[in-house]
């Protein structure tokens, strides 16, 4: 997503990422066939409607992606730290048996976590993998492709460039496969939204198939509060720089110092709320639609939700996407889960 044509990555680099490395790592572009006016008009949705509103997946484009890298490592942000002490105590547990499998990572980001996971399993069942990274970040699957090729040769990795909301087809279903969807991703979807996602998933799965999803889990509101509002304000920067994404995918001239973070937790929604709020009176032109944006000074573009989970919720969201429950893993203190779901 690092430009309006969400074509980042280059035939060049392609070309000489596989040559050079012999033929162990490709990466596909799914999103080169979403055209730009589509995504233009989807940002002039969000912007034009009563409560203004941008999708999260407009993020990560490079300057994104590597935010929010910053933000995992943040004191306050507890979600990264805790999934990865669970994929440490039960990593070889779920992972070490794997063989001839396709590991599928959806919105796999930097690739610190599959790195755990590729630690938990011995190097004769990692030969028969084939590892498949799908993001819609183009500088995220290949810098994470480039780098677990230098640390895991014998790994084969076909990475996707994609929507996984709308190109799980593109991943081939020859071989058994464990899907990883980590990070409480599941999270930035409505309940609604969540639902459909999981049941396109269950969808692709067979018998045997497994989904290994992290959620995060509600709990005392200033922990949750805080890790959306650090010190640092890396995470007021990455909400922010979503403005920079709509400014080259629209052509228009969103000033960042005129908007002010926000992000809270709303109760009865059980989910961080991220807005953007006009410090005064707005007027910005889409140059390619010639649309005008108005805001009032106040008024809040909604940028993101986070939900937070808890077991009964996310049994009933595996119920009602036809996938059972086969464990649920914590960490001691309860704040984040990995769960492992099955057909
Ligand atoms: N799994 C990683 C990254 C989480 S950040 C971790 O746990 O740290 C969320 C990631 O999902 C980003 O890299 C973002 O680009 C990707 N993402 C969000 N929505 C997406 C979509 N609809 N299709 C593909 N990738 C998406
Ligand atoms: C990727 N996603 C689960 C993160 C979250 O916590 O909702 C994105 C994020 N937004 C602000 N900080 C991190």
């Amino acid at each position: 997503m690092d430009k309006p044509t969400y074509t980042p990555i280059t035939k060049r680099h392609i070309e000489k990422s596989t040559s050079s490395l012999a033929q162990k790592i490709s990466i596909k572009n799914e999103l080169r066939k979403i055209s730009s006016e589509t995504l233009q008009n989807e940002i002039l949705r969000g912007l034009s409607a009563k409560q203004k509103y941008i999708s999260s997946k407009f993020f990560y484009d490079r300057r994104g992606s590597e935010l929010f890298e910053w933000i995992t490592k943040l004191p306050e942000y507890y979600p990264t730290k805790t999934e990865k002490s669970i994929l440490k105590e039960v990593g070889s547990k779920l992972f070490a048996p794997l063989q001839k499998i396709d590991l599928v990572e959806l919105g796999s980001g930097d690739c610190s976590k599959i790195s755990l996971v590729l630690d938990a399993i011995p190097l004769l069942n990692l030969k028969s993998l084939i590892y498949r990274p799908v993001d819609f970040s183009a500088s995220a699957v290949n810098g994470a492709t480039q780098l677990l090729n230098k640390r895991y040769p014998n790994l084969k990795i076909e990475g996707l460039v994609a929507d996984f909301t709308q190109h799980l087809d593109s991943l081939p279903n020859g071989q058994p496969r464990v899907i990883c969807f980590f990070g409480s991703t599941i999270g930035n979807f409505t309940p609604k939204q969540a639902q459909n996602l999981l049941s396109q998933i269950a969808d692709k799965m067979k018998t045997g198939d497994q989904l290994i999803m992290g959620v995060d889990i509600v709990k005392d509101i200033p922990t949750i509060e805080a890790a959306y509002n650090d010190s640092q304000r890396i995470t007021e920067a990455f909400n922010k720089n979503i403005l920079n994404v709509v400014n080259k995918t629209i052509e228009s001239d969103f000033s960042l110092i005129n908007f002010k973070h926000r992000a809270f937790f709303n109760q009865e929604h059980e989910r961080i709320e991220m807005h953007l709020v006009a410090k005064n009176d707005i007027a910005v032109k889409s140059n390619l639609s010639g649309q005008v944006i108005r805001m009032n000074a106040g008024e809040t573009i909604h940028t993101e939700n986070s939900y937070k989970y808890t077991e009964n919720k996310i049994k009933e969201l595996a119920y009602n996407s036809q996938l059972s429950v086969k464990d649920i893993f914590y960490d001691k203190n309860k704040w984040f889960a990995l769960v492992q779901l099955v057909k």
